[in-house]
């Protein structure tokens, strides 16, 4: 029997042990990891979401999510044109009313404050960025919720689907390129897009919230956007557990003929986001939401993550797990970073 190696590290000049593989070799130097890295984020990868408030004279800050505000019409266009030079591909647009009802009228007025800001952001900055809106009714809604309630208080989805249409309309009407159907309503993305085709909106496009999971993650976003919500979206949003249901939701949604299907949030279901990109032949898109934005802030801010590291390594996993598309609201800074 021979004699057990030593544990102890043998002199360089007579190693223990010689491996024939080294992939250490290819990362010796900058520009080596450079030209080998299977990944990369280009600024027009990124899209930024944007709140904009009615009848706000001031940007009004949002404590959770420090550096976010909800806009005035003003603001909002100049922080648009700051995105458009950083390069970052697009805006997603919130809308913060100052009246709610059961049935969110204000969605689908179009002097509300959403459709007005689309309207703003088309006319600043809509050849230069992707103007997307959020089709959905919570931020409009008294109760909160993502659709109307019927007479037990239950969110009742084929009354909702009718809200949608409304809305698409209206949003269509703004020239928003992409609409965002975050409220995960069953066929709301066939819905949607008949009413767009029937009234002659073929170009205009639709991003489907598909895998979109009931997440705690989403805590600060209510603050954003001043939600009325008591309960919880579990009716209508994914169980966290289900990633079989998640590439059920996605294969639905490109059935119904959505343009870009998204998994939402983003750090905690990168193994949905993984197959959710196998398996789809549109283009998939990623939003890391307000939650994942705010637990970065506040450790940076403590002084225990490096803020700039943990944010380019967050969204560069995000695409290297197949978004093609990343939402996030570091999207104008990272995109100066980047160039
Ligand atoms: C619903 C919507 C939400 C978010 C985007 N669209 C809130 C929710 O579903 O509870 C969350 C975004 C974020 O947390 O950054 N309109």
């Amino acid at each position: 029997e021979e004699p057990a190696r030593p544990r102890t590290a043998a002199p360089a000049t007579e190693p223990a042990y010689r491996p024939v593989d080294r992939p250490r070799r290819l990362r010796a130097t900058p520009a080596l990891r450079r030209l080998v890295a299977e990944t990369r984020v280009a600024p027009a990868d990124l899209v930024l979401p944007m709140f904009v408030r009615e009848a706000a004279t001031e940007p009004v800050p949002i404590g959770s999510m420090p550096g976010v505000v909800q806009h005035t019409t003003d603001t909002l266009r100049r922080a648009a044109v700051e995105a458009a030079e950083a390069g970052v591909g697009g805006v997603m647009l919130f809308g913060v009313p100052a009246t709610r009802d059961a049935t969110g009228t204000c969605a689908t007025d179009e002097d509300g404050v959403l459709n007005a800001g689309l309207r703003a952001l088309v006319a600043e900055v809509g050849d230069a960025v992707v103007v997307m809106s959020d089709l959905c009714l919570d931020e409009f809604t008294d109760h909160g919720h993502c659709g109307v309630l019927d007479a037990a208080g239950r969110v009742d989805n084929d009354a909702t689907l009718v809200r949608y249409q409304e809305m698409a309309l209206a949003q269509a009407a703004t020239g928003a390129h992409v609409l965002g159907l975050s409220g995960m309503m069953d066929g709301q993305v066939g819905a949607v897009r008949e009413v767009l085709e029937g009234a002659g909106y073929t170009d205009t496009a639709i991003l489907a919230y598909s895998a979109k999971y009931a997440s705690a993650f989403y805590g600060p976003f209510r603050e954003a956007v001043d939600s009325q919500l008591r309960g919880d979206r579990k009716t209508y949003q994914m169980d966290v557990a289900n990633r079989r249901e998640g590439l059920r939701e996605a294969t639905l949604d490109l059935a119904e003929g959505a343009d870009v299907v998204m998994v939402k949030p983003a750090l905690a279901y990168l193994d949905v986001l993984a197959e959710v990109a196998a398996l789809s032949e549109v283009p998939v898109a990623a939003y890391q939401v307000s939650g994942e934005y705010a637990m970065v802030e506040a450790a940076a801010a403590q002084g225990w993550l490096d803020r700039r590291r943990t944010i380019e390594e967050t969204v560069l996993s995000i695409r290297r797990a197949g978004a093609d598309v990343v939402l996030t609201y570091w999207a104008t800074e990272l995109a100066r970073w980047l160039r």
